[in-house]
């Protein structure tokens, strides 16, 4: 029965019919007691080349993508325009007080490396932790929870300026820890159904599922609309609903580890085109 439970709520993952989830899958069928047994193994890492999200889309979502009239994360970048235009805070101060009316003064390349070393807190930002940053020490308000509607809102206007630009993680230099620490978390098997993010997004990428295709799960397009959830998302939480696929324990939205795995997932799509707001399914 459990089994059974198992498999019907291990949804798309079912369906990418793959040695890896056939074994993952009769695992847990033929003893559910297993699960935990080989959490910790390192999948086989992969070397093929990154490519984007996009390429994998069915026509119609592409085209959603492509028209800023018709790609619904247009109306999240516009939102968080007016926050970091309007939105005031101690002394009156708003966003744009220090970065320029529409972020004019905040430089498209800077921001395309993000996530970025902080030398002054001692440890990796995530464009969207540099927003919390700015938004409670210079705007004095209190701190937004990682990946709310309105920290979403801010981090797609600003990474939407760098739209265009290619993907570049300095991962030389303090950040190689943290990326090497994410690469390590990417290819860690866990779970009842004992995989990887590795086992879908580098083994099985390019399989189909329901008419949708498994993607090498790159962030380029992030933060991202997503068709199925009506809203922009973030990266983390997505990983989350990731971790839910192979029903493995999920973490906090922010955590340290998911920080790693950004600087990581970031850096592996180093060169690719930030697509910020994609359109996902
Ligand atoms: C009082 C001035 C001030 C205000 C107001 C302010 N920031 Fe900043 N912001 C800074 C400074 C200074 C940095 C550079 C941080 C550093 O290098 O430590 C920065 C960095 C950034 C960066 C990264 C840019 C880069 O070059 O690395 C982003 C994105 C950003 N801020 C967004 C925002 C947003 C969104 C708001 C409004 C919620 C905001 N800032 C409000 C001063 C400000
Ligand atoms: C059971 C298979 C499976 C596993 C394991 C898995 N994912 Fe995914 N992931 C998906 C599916 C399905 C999607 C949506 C379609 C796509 O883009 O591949 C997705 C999408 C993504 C995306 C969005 C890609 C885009 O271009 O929109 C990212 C990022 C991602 N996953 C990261 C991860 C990370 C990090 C892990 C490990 C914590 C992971 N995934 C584990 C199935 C999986």
């Amino acid at each position: 029965m459990r089994s059974i439970l198992l498999l019907h709520s291990a949804v798309i993952c079912l369906a990418v019919v793959t040695g890896a989830l056939a074994r993952a899958t009769t695992a847990v069928a033929a003893d559910s007691v297993v699960v935990a047994k080989t959490t910790g193994s390192v999948a086989e890492p992969s070397t093929t080349e990154p490519v984007s999200g996009y390429v994998f889309l069915q026509k119609e979502t592409k085209e959603m993508q492509d028209d800023d009239f018709l790609n619904p994360g247009m109306q999240w970048v516009e939102s968080g325009r007016d926050i970091f235009n309007n939105l005031q805070g101690k002394e009156e101060k708003t966003c744009a007080t220090c970065h320029g009316k529409d972020g004019s003064e905040l430089d498209p390349k800077r921001i395309a490396q993000y996530p970025v070393y902080s030398e002054k807190l001692g440890k990796p930002l995530t464009l969207q932790a540099q927003v919390h940053a700015c938004w409670a020490d210079n705007l004095g308000y209190h701190p937004l929870p990682y990946d709310s509607e309105g920290a979403i809102k801010l981090e797609v206007f600003v990474r939407n300026l760098a739209r265009g630009e290619q993907v570049n993680v300095q991962t030389e230099g303090p950040l190689r820890t943290y990326y090497e620490k994410g690469e390590t978390i990417y290819q860690s098997r866990g779970g009842q159904l004992d995989m990887a993010c590795s086992v879908c997004h580098d083994d099985n990428a390019g399989k189909k599922i329901r008419g949708n295709t498994l993607s090498q799960g790159q962030a380029n397009a992030y933060p991202a609309y997503r068709l199925q959830h009506g809203k922009v998302d973030g990266l983390h939480s997505t990983f989350n609903e990731c971790y839910r696929l192979f029903r493995a324990d999920e973490l906090r939205l922010g955590d340290d580890d998911y920080t790693a795995l950004e600087v990581y997932l970031h850096a592996r799509g180093n060169g690719l085109t930030i697509e910020t707001p994609g359109v996902r399914f």
